[in-house]
């Protein structure tokens, strides 16, 4: 009972009320458009340059790239104009080493090599014939999924502002990453141009505006990954810092009549100054120990990166409580089967290490409805070591899990209602469609679930409102997405 108790209070410093929901969706508003005057505020609001939404027919092929977190992937796609499309793809996850590498080129000298690894796979032909007459060979159009913040200033052109999730190039930071791919590109003399510098958020969003039948389009595409992150389509008129940047890059060239642009919020870093967000002792150490102390706030508290560390240290106080029978992993009674077991925990088990839950454990120990947690066990002997976990104990992990997976949850619902309240698209059009990825949406269980039943305690969404917002998977955001930005953006040569 000890443990189930001190467990029950652990997971009241997880709670998001209505209230706080709330007050948080008024703060997201009031940074919304703070963003949209002004440049260097915690919800960046970058212009994308891309000023329209696809609506299925468009046709042609092009290569997409995407870093962005764990992996690096190449694709090639070819839109068939009819909503469908087919996508060839390779995949490697970028080594560690090249992720805090001192030196940019060493990074983007890597991902080159895979574009050329890429081309002489699978589109052979292509490859050797530029080999041969490098003049007369026509460049494929690349779009370059990025998904880190960069101040965008052109539609294949911009500064890194920081690295997230892990990333740590000092060097690349101010610098054009379009400029930085295409040099180590031309160095192998591929037959690529980098057309468009994509977000995987606005990817999602062109993606399953893209995928989804009828005339209708996608206001919003967000990720809830590694990272989290959303871009919705504005009113140009709207984007008031828009004059100012123009000047600024002496009149920059985009098609000023859909009257329309996609902006990439960022909104991992929404409410830095912590006015509305949730606090505990462990989202603290979290975020003193991470290599960005300050900044990604939001994206702390929400996305796959850290949730699994967020566990891991409430996890980490429970094993090291001073009471002997609240502290987790450690001998005790098993009420399988009323036997005396004794528990153990391996001293190199990952609950010592930094980053050392992934979210897939989050996923499965949600998930598990068998009998006395078995599930729940077999992965804590599996992930982290413990042998012979009580019940007691599971259900205090279980109960863990889930503050921290609902509190997650909860917030997304916070950033992603607030873009459909600014929108208006709830009255103007009677519903707001909305294009999602990453693995938490996926397969987290009840993610969505709890996403909604946010939405029905946020004044302006309501029951109805709910109702009205359409949540879809936006598979191959970074690929398909990059693909039509690729195709918009070939004509417009900055
Ligand atoms: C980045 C965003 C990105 C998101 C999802 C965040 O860390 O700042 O640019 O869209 O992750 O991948």
């Amino acid at each position: 009972m000890a443990l189930e108790t001190e467990a029950k209070r652990m997971i009241a410093e997880f709670d998001f009320t209505k209230d706080d929901v709330n007050k948080a969706v008024r703060e997201y508003l009031a940074e919304m458009e703070e963003g949209l005057e002004k440049q260097g505020t915690q919800l960046s609001q970058i212009p994308t340059y891309v000023t329209a939404v696809p609506n299925g027919t468009e046709k042609g092929t092009f290569l997409a790239v995407d870093l962005g977190g764990t992996n690096f992937r190449v694709c090639s796609v070819t839109l068939h104009g009819n909503h469908t499309f087919s996508l060839t793809q390779s995949k490697v996850a970028v080594p560690r080493a090249l992720m805090e590498t001192q030196v940019a080129s060493e990074l983007f000298g890597y991902l080159a090599q895979q574009i050329e690894l890429f081309l002489k796979t699978h589109h052979e032909d292509h490859f050797a014939a530029h080999k041969g007459k490098p003049n007369s060979v026509p460049f494929f159009d690349l779009g370059f999924t990025f998904s880190f913040p960069v101040e965008q200033v052109g539609i294949n052109k911009g500064r890194l502002v920081r690295w997230t999730k892990g990333f740590a190039i000092e060097e690349a930071i101010g610098k054009d990453v379009c400029g930085l791919l295409q040099k180590e590109i031309d160095a192998l003399g591929l037959p690529v141009k980098v057309a468009a510098l994509v977000n995987d958020t606005v990817g999602t969003l062109m993606a399953r505006s893209y995928t989804s039948s009828g005339n209708e389009t996608t206001l919003l595409g967000a990720i809830f990954g590694t990272g989290t992150n959303g871009a919705y389509v504005e009113k140009l008129e709207n984007i008031k810092k828009m004059k100012m940047i123009d000047e600024q890059e002496g009149g920059s060239n985009y098609d000023r009549s859909t009257g329309m642009m996609i902006v990439n919020s960022e909104w991992g870093s929404f409410d830095n100054a912590l006015k509305v967000l949730p606090d505990t002792p462990y989202d603290r150490d979290l975020d003193r120990e991470s290599n960005n102390p300050g900044i990604q706030m939001f994206e702390k508290r929400v996305s796959g990166m850290f949730l699994g560390e967020i566990l891991r240290r409430a996890l980490l106080a429970l094993h090291g409580h001073p009471d002997p029978k609240i502290a987790i992993f450690k001998d005790g009674t098993s009420a399988d089967n009323d036997m005396t077991t004794t528990t153990t925990i391996d001293p190199n088990s990952n609950l010592f290490k930094q980053w050392g839950i992934d979210t897939s454990f989050l996923s499965i120990v949600e998930e598990d409805q068998s009998d006395h947690l078995r599930i729940t066990k077999q992965i804590l002997e599996k992930d982290l070591m413990v042998d012979s976990a009580s019940t007691e104990d599971a259900v205090a992990v279980k109960m863990l899990v889930h503050a921290v997976g609902k509190r997650a949850a909860r917030l997304a619902a916070v950033a992603l209602g607030a873009v459909v309240i600014q929108s208006k698209r709830l009255e103007t059009d009677g519903f707001a469609d909305i294009g999602v990825d990453g693995s938490l949406i996926e397969y987290y269980p009840g993610f969505e679930e709890y996403i909604r039943e946010a939405f029905r305690e946020i004044d302006g969404i309501g029951e109805e409102g709910d109702k009205k917002i359409r949540i879809g998977l936006a598979k191959d955001g970074s690929g398909l997405g990059a693909a039509l930005i690729a195709l918009i953006a070939g004509g417009s040569e900055q």
